[in-house]
């Protein structure tokens, strides 16, 4: 049994096989290799791709899907615990992806779940989902993710993705520039992580051309409204950062932006056609690494996938 709840247990080589096996449902998502498991999605905050992108990765893979993505039309709003509700869908599935916003959630449903579960997002903590089609995305378009310069833009502080991204790249010795206002800045305790594993990171308040042209990876980020306690801190530092088109004339060749997305202001529409762009496709590579992750936590194996006979033609 293998559960997917942090980016941080998997070491080097579990990331690049990972990322290999990606790699082979990219050439070929559809294979039946899930025929006959239910895989359960229980997302107690609104998503868009995370839950689509689990739900089509299961569907590809010729498994049945079940669960909610409105927490309040299950038995929650009767005041069901987690714990029941965990321990319930665990009669029903064989793997169960949820999204809760309390941090710590999906490790606390782990350790009483008996099938395996994946965090599809606990609060501002983590999203390790997003992290492994984040990686791949980089290794897709960089050829490796070794020795890379990433500047990571907005919201540092509550941005479970970049917390996730700093803890995987510890492998890969990165560069980091932490761009964000006083009031997003990253949290100390990711400093002191970056400290603790030798990963080389600067901080940033300034955003334009200059800044960033040495970047191999711009990934930016929306300031999220819904983790704000005081609006007004919102409004303060909701237009902070935005990316324009003519912010990349002098960027590298290569440099490709990312964005968990959804986006609000942060990246302008002129943007969307610039070669650097790569946050649509990198949504789309969700639907690989998510197939993946699902192999990961049934026990399927990179030898299981290459085998021709599971590709539905
Ligand atoms: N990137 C991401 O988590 O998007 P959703 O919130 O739409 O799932």
């Amino acid at each position: 049994r293998h559960d997917f709840v942090t980016i941080a247990d998997l070491d080097k080589n579990a990331l690049l096989y990972l990322i290999r096996m990606a790699q082979e449902f990219e050439k070929h998502p559809d294979r039946e290799l899930l025929k006959g498991k239910v895989v359960a999605t229980l997302f107690y905050e609104p998503s868009t791709r995370t839950r689509l992108s689990f739900e089509t990765a299961a569907n590809r893979l010729g498994a049945k899907v079940i669960g909610f993505s409105d927490a309040k039309a299950s038995s929650v709003s009767k005041g069901e615990t987690l714990k029941d509700t965990i321990l319930m869908v665990s009669n029903y599935a064989d793997v169960i992806a949820m999204r809760h916003y309390i941090e710590g959630a999906a490790q606390y449903a782990s350790e009483i779940a008996p099938v395996p579960i994946i965090n599809a997002g606990d609060g501002a903590h983590m999203h390790p989902s997003q992290c492994l089609l984040d990686l791949y995305s980089i290794y897709q378009t960089q050829g490796t993710l070794e020795n890379l310069n990433i500047y990571l833009v907005g919201d540092l502080k509550y941005g479970r993705t970049v917390h996730s991204l700093i803890m995987a790249m510890r492998h890969f010795n990165p560069t980091f520039h932490f761009i964000a206002p006083e009031e997003l800045a990253m949290p100390q305790e990711y400093k002191l992580y970056c400290e603790e594993h030798g990963i080389r990171f600067e901080e940033h308040t300034e955003f334009n051309d200059k800044v960033i042209a040495d970047a191999d990876i711009l990934y930016m980020t929306r300031v999220q409204k819904e983790r704000f306690s005081d609006l007004m801190e919102y409004e303060r530092v909701k237009n902070v950062y935005i990316l324009r088109n003519k912010m990349l004339s002098l960027a590298k060749s290569n440099m490709k932006i990312l964005h968990p997305l959804p986006r609000v202001n942060e990246i302008a529409y002129d943007v969307d056609d610039n070669p650097h762009a790569y946050y649509i496709q990198q949504a789309r590579n969700g639907l690989y690494a998510r197939e993946a992750i699902f192999c990961h936590c049934l026990g399927i194996t990179l030898d299981d996938i290459t085998n021709d006979k599971t590709i539905i033609h």
